[in-house]
């Protein structure tokens, strides 16, 4: 199945390559809890301190703690008129995968973007509330254009994050590719 979808943006990258994308620039991040008795977001935002430093800092407090199985769907979506599906919408057992980042590329590389900045450096259980940190975006534009050469346009990284299989919150991040 990784063979394929890496075949698969192999080939689709192959297509784009004369579009290759120079500037990322994020634009908002929306932090959204369906489950207020379960966990709640204390603080989400894009801060932008200068032309050059913008961060991005969260903090998630949860109820229900210690939480034993989480699971990440994540998808990308692209706007055309209204946002659509692109190339990426799957379903990963974080406690597994937080265990074993290597086993899944996508997954590993999208922790890879918050881990040095977060406090879901761990495995699971999570007993305590997650926070992301003053992730600075320059760190993960580098990072993103440095992987992904995506045809321009606006983005949209969509999270939901369940607990025990059921959707408890959603995080949303919008950028641009010009
Ligand atoms: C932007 O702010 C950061 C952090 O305060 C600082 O290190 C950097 O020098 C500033 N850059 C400019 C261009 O002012
Ligand atoms: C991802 O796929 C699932 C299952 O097909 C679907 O229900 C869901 O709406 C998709 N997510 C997005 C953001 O398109
Ligand atoms: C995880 O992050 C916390 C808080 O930033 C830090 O104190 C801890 O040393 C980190 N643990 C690992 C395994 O990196």
């Amino acid at each position: 199945m990784w063979k394929y979808i890496w075949l698969s943006h192999f080939i689709m990258m192959l297509y784009l390559v004369n579009e290759i994308a120079p500037m990322v620039e994020f634009t908002n991040v929306k932090c959204t809890s369906w489950d207020k008795k379960f966990d709640d977001f204390e603080y989400c935002h894009l801060k932008s301190v200068n032309r050059s430093f913008k961060y991005l800092s969260l903090k998630v407090n949860l109820f229900k703690v210690p939480i034993t199985k989480v699971k990440v769907n994540f998808a990308l979506l692209k706007r055309y008129s209204g946002y659509k599906p692109f190339l990426y919408n799957i379903t990963v057992d974080a406690c597994k995968l937080l265990k074993h980042p290597k086993a899944n590329p996508i997954f590993g590389f999208f922790h890879g973007l918050f881990k040095e900045h977060s406090n879901m450096n761990h495995s699971c259980p999570y007993d305590h509330d997650l926070v992301v940190e003053k992730l600075p975006t320059s760190f993960m534009n580098q990072k993103i254009t440095g992987a992904l050469n995506f045809p321009h346009g606006d983005y949209l990284f969509h999270s939901d994050w369940l607990a025990y299989g059921i959707n408890r919150a959603t995080v949303d991040f919008f950028y641009t590719l010009s």
